[in-house]
């Protein structure tokens, strides 16, 4: 994760969506054909990297919690306001009011503010609904937004994120329902690739979380977990043990739990946009986690609770400022290995030929530029599939019409 393969005055040419050259100028001239219609963006003292890859989204929601927020700045705590019915279940109650009127709009709209910030693929999970119908809604109008969007986006059902009130006192009831019809119905309609349980002390319990996994494998749904987020939960051994294609958060893992992710290859999905919003200071041990040889991802975490940002950069600035990341382990983290936790390693997160030509030409002189110039958007053009999708021009004037187009 150190070597980035950092090309200085390097090309990259695509066709077709795919890149079909990465490499020096000398061997470009030499064995690149340029169509005649080729498009030419020119890099002088600019940095071109891989599409960000957001492998952790709660992108499909209604509200807002800012009032919860200042709650929080007041001292009082998540849980605790979690408690007293606010939390996820406002969200809930906000999201079933709206679907499917303004959803659809605003899923689009988070999906641009993240594209104009460089994310070019995301996950994005359900979770605000908690019945079969809401959920499905909220899956389908994920499927909708990624089929209008430029972005890649693999949808995951969360049905188990919180017990919705009606199934109070009936917590099997809800498990019943997520395992035996959330996920045959999520998985038949090809809405999700994942399935997804917060597996926590407020939450759902480990032998919960493993019903509904073995549900989700049944069917062809892969695991991802938010584990041992709030407490040291038994959740990252469950992920190992299962095989997860990801366990996210880990801000309370213990020895145990980080041997149990690297010895079985499950990705650690590192949030620091959450920790950092809570203001907590126990982050994730990120340092420890790649010790011990596991592959390590960072994700925004984008939900109206406790990580409010589109930005995969300002998310490497704080891996890197609260969690001890070097820059080039952020960058790898954000892109090749967060893909790799999607199971899209093949093609997308790097710049390599036959790889999809997803791609940010970012306005700084060096890489290091991407943390050490931190909280501003970078980012002069992003290529997805070969395409221009974005182009930032300068603040007004001519030569683009003074907007950002898209
Ligand atoms: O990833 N931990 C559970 N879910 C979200 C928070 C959701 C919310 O507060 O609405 C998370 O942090
Ligand atoms: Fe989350």
């Amino acid at each position: 994760m150190r070597d980035l393969g950092v090309i200085e005055g390097g090309c990259l040419a695509s066709r077709e969506g795919k890149i079909v050259f990465a490499g020096n100028r000398a061997d470009f001239e030499r064995d690149v054909s340029l169509a005649d219609d080729a498009v030419i963006l020119e890099g002088t003292d600019r940095v071109v990297v891989p599409g960000f890859v957001d492998a952790h989204t709660h992108l499909a929601f209604a509200g807002s919690r800012h009032e919860e927020f200042a709650l929080r700045l007041d001292g009082h705590s998540y849980e605790e306001i979690a408690a007293r019915g606010g939390g996820i279940l406002s969200t809930v109650r906000a999201t079933r009011a709206a679907i499917p009127e303004e959803l659809g709009e605003s899923l689009l709209r988070r999906l641009d503010r993240m594209l104009l910030h460089g994310t070019t693929t995301c996950e994005a999970k359900s979770g605000y609904g908690l019945t079969l119908e809401s959920e499905l809604a909220l899956l389908r109008l994920v499927d909708e937004a990624a089929t209008a969007h430029p972005m890649t986006v693999l949808g995951t059902l969360l049905g188990a994120h919180a017990l919705p009130p009606e199934y109070r006192g009936d917590r099997d009831g809800y498990v019943t329902l997520v395992a035996e019809r959330m996920i045959p119905a999520a998985a038949a309609a090809g809405f999700a690739s994942f399935c997804d349980v917060f597996c926590e002390r407020s939450a759902f319990t480990v032998a919960e979380a493993r019903r509904i996994f073995a549900a989700g494998a049944a069917h062809g749904l892969a695991p991802r977990v938010h584990a041992d987020q709030l407490s040291d939960f038994g959740a990252a051994n469950l992920a190992a043990e299962i095989g997860a294609t990801a366990a996210d958060h880990l801000d309370h893992v213990g020895d145990d739990g980080i041997r149990a992710l690297a010895a079985a290859g499950v990705p650690a999905g590192l949030l620091p946009g959450a920790t950092f919003c809570l203001k907590s200071t126990r982050h994730a041990p990120a340092r420890r986690l790649v010790e011990a040889g596991a592959s390590i991802y960072l994700a925004t975490d984008l939900n109206p609770g406790t990580s409010r940002t589109e930005s995969m950069q300002e998310i490497l600035a704080l891996g890197v400022l609260l969690m001890d990341l070097s820059v080039e382990e952020a960058i790898a983290a954000a892109t090749v290995n967060a893909a790799a936790s999607l199971g899209l390693a093949d093609r997308i997160g790097g710049l390599v030929p036959g790889m999809n030509a997803d791609f940010l030409v970012l306005d700084i002189p060096h890489y290091l530029h991407l943390v050490y110039h931190f909280g501003v958007n970078h980012v002069a053009t992003v290529v997805k599939d070969g395409r221009v999708v974005v182009e930032q021009g300068g603040l007004s004037g001519e030569e683009n019409g003074g907007e950002d187009v898209l």
